[in-house]
């Protein structure tokens, strides 16, 4: 892989004098959805696809851009000089955002680069292609730059500084922190309140994760993420009326019920309630895996799903369709929509022997309801961003 890239940055730059090449996964989050901004906890894990970023100093402050996934798009150029969002830059907004953050922060970045993008997580689908562009970057620039006193963890907040200030996403900090944070074979447990976590193996015993794309783009997802959030913080700020809480993931699903007249709007009501409820279901399942228990924590999967589907809804008949026609199949031992919804991907735990005829039966099923096809990746859990070299 690394050779082909190289020839390809030849093919585009020119010299790969003092070129070096990084790597950042995507993620799956396994439970724990929408909980991150409500101070819940989380349950995702890298992925070992996930985006290849090549990068040369330069010795003026240009910045050429150029992704093997948007060949169309050519070169793209800008500077250091230039680093505020554009329309038009379009998937470069990422690296210039980091390179921004990296400034606000105080680290320095004071020459161009010449930085060539491939990626294989298919873009759009929930798997955080945007996050892992942001990580690949801020590794880059803590190896091109000498700032070892920054930790993964630390390069996690600046990409989520990034996509808030420069990218306008009011993201949590769940897709950063696991992909700068993943570990091979394993789940990180993130308590997002204060960034405490805990690695637990994803022991599937005979069974796969399979990722089910429907091929439906985001789109106005974005818009809607920051509506659920303030959503959410509404509901709180009624809540604190009362209760001496910072977050909603403090509550306890009893404390909410006793509670949840202070939210005036029913629709508000609902969406707190998600918070709440998906927050504990994802303690519980973290618990019923560490047991040994895969039916449990499967069944919490699919709870998460509906609570997605009814009270939050962010799914669409898109993934409700994926995740439905997966619950019917045989050696499905959970299915749901992962990461931010509206559009993307779900995530299923299939046993082995199971996961081709579960392929051709959603697939069939979804064609079918749908109209177009939806992609399906048996995917292996793996480290965190990184250099290659
Ligand atoms: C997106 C955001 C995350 C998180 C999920 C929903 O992936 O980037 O911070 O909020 O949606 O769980």
């Amino acid at each position: 892989m690394k050779e082909k890239l190289m020839k390809e940055f030849e093919k585009i730059f020119g010299s790969t004098d003092g070129v070096r090449t990084y790597f950042a996964p995507g993620r799956v989050n396994m439970i724990g959805e929408h909980t991150d901004y409500n101070g819940g906890h989380v349950f995702p894990c890298a992925l070992t696809i996930g985006t290849y970023l090549l990068a040369k100093k330069r010795e003026d402050t240009k910045l050429r851009f150029y992704s093997m996934n948007f060949p169309d798009a050519g070169l793209m150029e800008s500077s250091l000089e230039d680093l505020v969002w554009k329309k038009q830059a379009g998937w470069t907004n990422y690296p210039k955002g980091v390179m921004w953050a990296f400034r606000e922060k105080g680290y320095q970045v004071d020459c161009g680069f010449d930085i060539l993008l491939f990626g294989n997580i298919p873009n759009g689908s929930g798997l955080s292609s945007s996050a892992s562009v942001e990580l690949a970057t801020g590794v880059m620039l803590r190896d091109m730059f000498g700032h070892q006193g920054l930790t993964m963890i630390d390069l996690s907040l600046i990409g989520q500084f990034a996509e808030n200030n420069f990218n306008g996403v009011n993201c949590g900090i769940m897709d950063q922190f696991a992909i700068a944070m993943g570990k091979k074979d394993e789940a990180i447990f993130l308590d997002t309140s204060d960034l405490s976590y805990q690695y637990a193996p994803l022991k599937l015993q005979g069974a796969r994760i399979v990722i089910a794309c429907s091929n439906k783009k985001r789109g106005l997802g974005d818009s809607k993420y920051n509506e659920r959030r303030a959503e959410c913080e509404e509901a709180l700020r009624e809540l604190q009326t009362k209760l001496s809480i910072n977050s909603l993931g403090e509550l306890t699903e009893e404390e909410f019920e006793a509670n949840k007249d202070l939210i005036a709007d029913p629709v508000r009501r609902r969406r707190a309630k998600h918070a709440v409820y998906e927050n504990q279901r994802t303690v519980e399942a973290v618990k019923a895996l560490q047991q040994g228990d895969i039916a449990a924590f499967g069944q919490l999967m699919n709870a998460s799903h509906v609570s997605l589907r009814d009270d939050y809804e962010v799914t669409g008949i898109e993934l409700d369709t994926l995740a439905e026609e997966a619950w019917k199949c045989e050696g499905v031992i959970g299915s749901r929509m992962t990461g931010a919804g509206f559009g993307g991907c779900t995530v299923s735990i299939v046993e082995t022997d199971k996961i081709d005829a579960f392929i051709d039966r959603v697939g069939t099923a979804y064609k079918e309801k749908i109209g177009y096809g939806a992609d399906f990746y048996v995917v292996d859990i793996g480290d965190g961003a990184r250099c290659l070299d």
